[in-house]
Parts: structure tokens; C-alpha cells; sequence
């Protein structure tokens, strides 16, 4: 038995300790084991490296994944997804580990219909937004890295009477935004699930000045829109899936308030640094648990499904299931959150 791993679209803490656990219970069950470079682009290419116990030694605390990503789409170019099809055959694979998100492992569930049907998948990233499972790892290290930098925040902006903004990623769902605004006590917090009322941020920020503050922090995911349905973008070109590049809300929104309350307001945005870095214990932790899984269920021949944590257990999901809808913010977080404003 000949077992395949590939980790697509954007990297996030917890991929390496995924890669290590799938080696180690493959090792384990008897199985040969092989590194597809660069998400589904290495299917494409046939580019491949050899995972042994050596290989994945020491990457346990390791950021990003050893095995490089892309955000390549087999189905966005004529004969790509004849090469995929191809490639598996040359690469004499029995089964793949497809880790990802969204985009990946809906190339995964699409694979699982067009003749590659040995498929598993493992859910990652940092935007927690992938319905089937309670979280996707990745995300406690962004949430915590979020949540350390509002921290910091703080600080100067109480010293300089300032508002700051802290742009957080967050494309469609703002779950690194409420709930590192909560852990890190912000005065606002905008997510891409209410439309922005700049009245009424505004508003919030004022009377919070008028009980003697003179600071204030406020938190934004870079999806968050305004009540039009307008977003910031840094670039109007779609990537393979369809996305735009966001980023910059952060930017007008700090120039809306300025000029609305009159006081100083400066912005940070996070960025990758929320993508980078050493995963938490909770996300070694997801991860080992979700590789080892998924090592089980191709034992178990039981393909097309995603592994998946709800409540304390791994479970697995039909792969279909796990991207037919997104996780978005759910009404009662986001009232809680509310209690906090101003
Ligand atoms: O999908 C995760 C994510 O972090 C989004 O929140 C963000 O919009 C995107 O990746 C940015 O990715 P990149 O800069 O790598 O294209």
C-alpha cells in the first residue's frame, strides 16, 4: 500500500504535525508513504519527495509545512486534471491525504466523483470556517498570536490617546476577529457576518470617550464590508479559486473614524504573521489526532470522507458534506462579544 500526502492552499500553524502523524501510523500499518510538493501543482507536475521517519523528524514545533503549498486548481486549466489523474497512476498511489481548506478539499471531493476515489481529507486553516468540524487547526495559533498583539496594542494606544485599529484575516467567516477581540478585550469588533454601520461604530467610540477613555481598540476582519456591500481589496485579479486579494479595510476604516470623531486613529494589520510560527499544544494536538485518523480510515477503506473534531472526538465526515457550506459566526458569540463594546 502506496499512501500520498499533499497540503494545499494557504499554510497555517499545525500542517507539519499533520504530516508527521500520517507518516508515523502509515510507518506503523506497513505502508509505503510519499510527499506531493506544493498542493495539487505537484500532482500536476508529478513532483514528488520521499517521506520517511528521518523526514519528519524535529518538525513537530515547526510552522508552515515541509512539503511547500500552492493554490493551484486541477480544474481551472485544460489537461490538468488528466495529469492529476495521470500522476496518481505513475506515482503509484493506493490512497491520498489531501490536507487543505475550502478550495482544496473541494478539488478533493470533486477528484473523489472523477476517478480518484481513494481520497481522505483533513481540514486546515486558520479561518475556522469549514462547517463539518468544531475547529480546523490553525486557528488557535492565529487566534492566539491575534489575541498577543491586541494585547500589545493596548498599550500604546492608551499611552498616546489614540484609537487603533488591528486588521485581522478573516475572509468570510470572523472568527479570529470576535474571538480575538474578545480574549483581547476590544471596543469594537467588525466581522464579515454584520455589514459595518459607521454611525454606529462611531457612536460606540464617543460615548466610550465621554466616560473619560481616551483610547480605543478596534478589531476588523479583512472580509468585514460595509453596509453597500462594498469590501477593500488589494487587487481586483481572482486567484485559481476565485478569490480576490483583500486587505486595506483596516486603512479607510481608520480614515472614516478619524475624520467622524476627531480623534488620532492609527492601524495595524496582522497579516501573515498570524499564519506563521510555532502551532500551539491545541493545534499539535488537532493535528496529530486528525492525521492519525485519517491513516485510519484509508486502513478502513473508508474514502471520500473527512476527518473532523466534534465536541472531544475525531470523527469523519463525507468529504462532500464538509464543503457544502461554510462556518460562519454564529448570533450567539457575536452578542456576547457585543456586551464588551464601548
Ligand atoms: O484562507 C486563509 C487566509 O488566511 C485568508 O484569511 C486570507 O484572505 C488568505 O488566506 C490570504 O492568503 P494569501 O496571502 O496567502 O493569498
Amino acid at each position: 500500500m502506496r499512501i500520498g500526502i499533499l497540503t494545499g492552499g494557504g499554510d497555517c500553524p499545525g500542517l507539519n504535525p499533520v504530516i508527521r502523524a500520517v507518516v508515523r501510523r502509515a510507518l506503523l500499518a506497513g505502508y509505503e508513504i510519499v510527499g506531493i510538493k506544493n498542493g495539487w501543482k505537484g500532482l500536476v507536475e508529478n513532483d514528488t519527495m520521499p517521506l520517511n521517519i528521518n523526514a519528519i523528524s524535529g518538525i513537530l514545533p515547526k510552522g508552515g509545512t515541509i512539503l511547500g503549498t500552492s493554490r493551484t486548481n486541477p480544474y481551472k486549466k485544460e489537461g490538468d486534471l488528466k495529469k492529476v489523474q495521470d500522476n496518481f497512476k505513475k506515482m503509484g498511489l493506493d490512497a491520498l491525504v489531501a490536507v487543505g481548506g475550502e478550495d482544496t478539499l473541494g478539488v478533493a471531493s470533486k477528484l473523489v466523483k472523477d476517478g480518484l476515489p481513494n481520497i481522505v481529507g483533513v481540514p486546515k486553516t486558520i479561518d475556522n470556517d469549514l462547517s463539518a468540524t468544531d475547529y480546523t487547526f490553525g486557528f488557535d495559533t492565529a487566534l492566539n498570536v491575534a489575541m498577543e498583539c491586541i494585547d500589545r496594542l493596548h498599550t500604546t494606544a492608551e499611552s498616546h490617546h489614540r484609537i487603533i485599529i488591528a486588521e485581522v484575516m478573516g475572509r468570510h467567516a470572523g472568527w479570529i476577529a470576535i474571538e480575538a477581540g474578545i480574549a483581547g478585550g476590544a471596543d469594537v469588533i467588525l466581522i464579515p457576518e454584520k455589514p459595518i454601520d459607521l454611525e454606529e461604530v462611531c457612536k460606540i467610540i464617543k460615548q466610550r470617550h465621554e466616560r473619560g477613555k481616551t483610547f480605543s481598540i478596534v478589531v476588523v476582519a479583512e472580509g468585514a464590508q460595509f453596509k453597500d456591500g462594498s469590501m477593500v481589496t488589494q487587487e481586483q485579479k481572482l486567484d485559481a479559486f476565485g478569490h480576490v486579494r483583500l486587505g486595506g479595510i483596516g486603512e479607510t476604516l481608520a480614515e472614516l473614524i478619524e475624520e467622524k470623531t476627531g480623534f488620532e486613529t492609527r492601524v495595524s494589520v496582522l497579516g501573515h504573521i498570524q499564519r506563521g510560527g510555532s502551532p500551539t499544544a491545541f493545534d499539535r494536538v488537532l493535528g496529530t489526532r486528525f492525521g492519525v485518523k485519517a491513516v485510519e480510515l484509508i486502513i478502513g477503506k473508508k474514502f471520500g470522507q473527512m476527518v473532523a473534531l466534534s465536541g472531544n472526538k475525531i470523527i469523519d465526515v463525507p468529504l462532500g458534506e464538509a464543503v457544502k457550506a461554510l462556518k460562519t459566526v454564529d448570533e450567539d458569540l457575536y452578542n456576547i462579544a457585543k456586551v464588551f463594546f464601548g
